[in-house]
């Protein structure tokens, strides 16, 4: 387009002056070697542009490798102060145990109809029950199965995005779930067998098997 005017110019509108069409060829160039300018200017201006999306596609990597980072089932921590942790519910009677329950301060916050916050854990310490010289179950003054040695530790712990780890069809929100030895060595268990029983909870209850009774119980003397 340029191209074309500039000659025209040349060519018709100053056809009797030599003088002229130079200058015009002049100008021309000038105008030629300022596009050349222009052209140059406007390239490292879109690189400049577009470096920081280089920056940002680089950065968008970061959450998923973060999610590699996200425990699964088997994988949470111990947590070894659990028995310093607010009281969730205590000596529920099983028939061979008996199981106190605890959950951390950031779980002790939600209130009913609400589920647990990230960053909650629920530990159930399970104790073998105590059994008399004849080999049948003791009972204390009130009829309840008195606590042997701990057996085992089952906690279950949630964290934003978590369940994104969980199987297909069997995600309890983001909970996971873990189980351990007394003394904190991790049991190597079935998962899903855990999932499968506090699925059916549902989201209403935050996939957590006492969760009125917590509620109900909660603030009264244990
Ligand atoms: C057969 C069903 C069943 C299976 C399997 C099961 N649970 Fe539970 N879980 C319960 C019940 C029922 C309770 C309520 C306490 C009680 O009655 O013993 C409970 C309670 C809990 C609690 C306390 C919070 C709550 O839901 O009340 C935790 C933590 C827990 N289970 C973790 C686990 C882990 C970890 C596994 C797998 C290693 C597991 N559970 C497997 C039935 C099950």
């Amino acid at each position: 387009m340029i191209n074309r005017s500039i000659i025209h110019d040349i060519t018709h509108r100053t056809p009797g002056s030599t003088r002229l069409a130079f200058t015009n060829i002049f100008l021309y160039l000038e105008k030629m070697r300022r596009l050349q300018v222009m052209k140059k200017l406007m390239a490292t201006s879109l690189l400049s542009m577009l470096i920081p999306f280089i920056g940002c596609s680089s950065m968008s990597m970061t959450p998923s490798a973060q999610s590699d980072d996200m425990p699964k089932d088997g994988e949470l921590m111990f947590p070894k102060d659990y028995n310093t942790f607010p009281t969730f519910l205590k000596g529920i009677q099983k028939p061979d145990a008996v199981r106190d329950l605890y959950i951390n301060q950031t779980g002790a916050n939600a209130s009913q109809g609400m589920p647990f916050a990230d960053g909650s854990i629920l530990v159930m310490a399970i104790y073998n029950a105590e059994k008399d010289m004849n080999g049948e179950f003791a009972k204390d003054a009130q009829d309840n199965l008195v606590k042997d040695h701990l057996a085992k530790v089952f906690v279950m712990q949630k964290g934003k995005g978590w369940g994104k780890q969980a199987p297909m069809g069997l995600k309890n929100g983001d909970w996971i779930y873990s189980a351990f030895k007394a003394n904190g060595e991790r049991l190597d268990v079935d998962y899903k067998a855990c999932r499968d029983c506090h699925l059916p909870l549902g989201q209403s209850k935050d996939y957590v098997h006492r969760y009125d009774e917590y509620f109900e119980k909660r603030g009264h003397a244990y």
